[in-house]
């Protein structure tokens, strides 16, 4: 195995990490001054971030093989340092070959979760449960279930969602809650990601848990844009904002009994969000709050 260090800047992180996965990496991880377990990077203020430029930070991928891998990353940082407008650190490279395994060590990290009604595992696991199994790809995309407001989601679509319910799920990032409300009794899910690296992983992850090609969708999308369709349920977690825009248009997916699960939000942003969504003529059934995070059901008002 084989590790390449990048040195780049706080602002840079999340596109250098995009480039080691679309070069080949099967791993990515990132040393900087502040560390993930003080710091919740989902949300860091982006003022804040632009603040820290000067930080230096190191962003390392991990490679099988590294044939060609130097040269591509050398392209694609050339055409970064063109377009970028903030400083984007030396971009140096060191390579150095690890003896540990990363990827082994990295399935600790990635465990089984039981939900109550459903198990969610990783996809080198093939125990055998006495309730319905939901099997993930540990991949670049978001949802492996252990963050918090995956974790409200999934506890949602298990007190709410009826049977043979149509359901779409919104920012799909791995496929996880469409596959939960699947194994949960759905009778058809579109998943949609404006990510097409989640839409990839998602089809992946359909493939894996052996899901029929008649139950499911999978699209590239902003949000449900140019969808004309009613579902029964929608779930969609993303950020306070892109959620505020989504209640300008969900309501054109919702029919008289549809519920909408918003999760993802940012507890500061909580109560301007639902003040968002009164205005806009949704009821709100539901909150539910986790450590900084919140969920909300709405039902449309007629
Ligand atoms: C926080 S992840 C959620 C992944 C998964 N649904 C879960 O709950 O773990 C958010 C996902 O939404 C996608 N996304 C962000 N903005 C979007 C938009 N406007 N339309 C569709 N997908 C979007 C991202 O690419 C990402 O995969």
């Amino acid at each position: 195995m084989y590790q390449i260090k990048v040195s780049t800047t706080q602002p840079t992180i999340d596109i250098v990490s995009s480039i080691l996965w679309d070069v080949g990496a099967c791993g990515v991880s990132i040393d900087q001054p502040f560390d993930s377990s003080e710091v919740d990077y989902d949300y860091l203020d982006q003022k804040l971030l632009m603040q820290c430029t000067k930080c230096d930070v190191v962003v390392s991928g991990f490679f099988e093989c590294i044939k060609g891998v130097q040269q591509n990353l050398i392209c694609e940082f050339a055409k970064l340092s063109e377009n970028c407008i903030w400083d984007i650190g030396t971009f140096d490279l060191e390579i150095c070959e690890v003896k540990y395994n990363w990827i082994e060590d990295f399935k600790k990290y990635f465990v089984d979760a039981d939900y109550g009604k459903v198990v969610v595992v990783p996809e080198w696991n093939d125990s055998k449960f006495d309730k319905p199994t939901v099997k993930l790809q540990l991949a670049a995309a978001f949802g492996t279930g252990q963050h918090q407001t995956t974790r409200m989601c999934i506890e949602a679509l298990q007190s709410h969602l009826g049977q043979k319910s149509v359901v779409a799920d919104v920012g799909c990032g791995s496929g996880i809650l469409g596959l939960v409300a699947l194994s949960l009794g759905a009778k058809f899910v579109k998943f949609c990601d404006i990510d097409t690296q989640s839409t990839s992983v998602t089809q992946y992850n359909l493939n894996l848990n052996q899901v029929d090609t008649s139950l499911y969708q999978v699209c590239s999308s902003n949000l449900l844009h140019d969808d004309k369709k009613k579902y029964d349920l929608i779930i969609a977690n993303l950020t306070a904002s892109t959620l505020i825009q989504f209640a300008d248009s969900a309501k054109e997916n919702m029919h008289a009994h549809s519920q909408l699960i918003v999760s993802g939000i940012i507890l500061d942003r909580l109560d301007e969000l639902k003040a968002v969504y009164k205005s806009k003529m949704y009821n709100l059934i539901d909150t539910k709050i986790a450590d900084d995070w919140a969920l909300c059901i709405f039902k449309k008002d007629f």
